[in-house]
């Protein structure tokens, strides 16, 4: 079964008609990889999926579950973790603090404070810093380890790479591949095509607001004209 299955996602923002019946599916223990240019809707894909923004036809299955008319809140217990497009860090609360929350709803499971240490040494370091004090790389940790520390069964990532020095995303390269390792399921969204097939099993295209192209990252790494076309690579 797949972990995620969204069927004929239509989104709009007031009348515009942003996402034009979009299909993806994400299966379990897999990294799928969302690629596109600028605008083209991937954030409105992920904000459907996550709850935060409505889709007005179509179906979003969570294991199963239908979800495309839950809150955030109850998609997020569900268990899908989100790294949010610009990171979203707090800039007056520290790195532990940030880590810590939410306290309320987070599931039991192999992540805690510890095991995000570990996979980060870099924010053991910073704990106690507070968020306006961290590099962009840090920030991008932050926002992952946060992610993580709510025990997800699919974690959902947009743009962690944006912005960073290639020798940082290099290292987040790195890293993103001892988490698949682990059997996590993954869905990310990137720009830097590098990382994006460095780490996926399954890649979709979007152009849009439609998927243009399905494959495997070997395919695609194959699909010269497509990628010129629609990734400029
Ligand atoms: N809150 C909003 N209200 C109205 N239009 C929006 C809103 N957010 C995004 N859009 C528009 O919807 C389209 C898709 O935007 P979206 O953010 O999903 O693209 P994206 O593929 O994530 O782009 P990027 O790679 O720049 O993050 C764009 O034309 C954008 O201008
Ligand atoms: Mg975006």
């Amino acid at each position: 079964m797949k972990t995620l299955e969204a069927s004929g996602i239509h989104t709009y923002y007031g009348e515009s008609h942003v996402l034009q019946g979009v299909d993806l599916g994400v299966e379990q223990g897999t990294v799928t990889s969302l690629l596109g240019r600028n605008g083209v809707g991937k954030t409105t894909l992920i904000r459907t999926i996550v709850g935060f923004t409505r889709a007005r036809a179509g179906t979003v299955a969570f294991n199963g579950t239908p979800i495309e008319r839950m809150s955030a809140h109850r998609i997020a217990r569900l268990g899908i973790g989100l790294v949010p497009q610009g990171r979203r860090i707090f800039r007056s609360l520290t790195v532990e603090e940030q880590l810590l929350l939410p306290t309320s709803w987070r599931a039991k499971g192999e992540w805690t404070l510890d095991r995000v240490y570990q996979l980060f040494p870099r924010l053991k370091e910073r704990r106690t810093n507070l968020g306006n004090q961290l590099s962009g790389g840090e920030q991008s940790m932050l926002a992952v380890g946060r992610a993580l520390m709510t025990n997800p069964k699919l974690l959902v990532m947009d743009e962690p790479s944006e912005g960073l020095a290639p020798v940082i995303i290099q290292e987040l390269e790195r890293t993103f591949k001892g988490l698949k390792q682990t059997g996590l399921t993954v869905l990310l969204v990137e720009q830097n095509f590098g990382l994006a097939m460095a780490l996926a099993d399954t890649v979709y295209v979007m152009s849009k607001g439609q998927i243009v192209y399905t494959g495997t990252a070997t395919e695609l790494a194959d699909a010269h004209d497509l990628r010129h076309q629609y990734l400029g690579v």
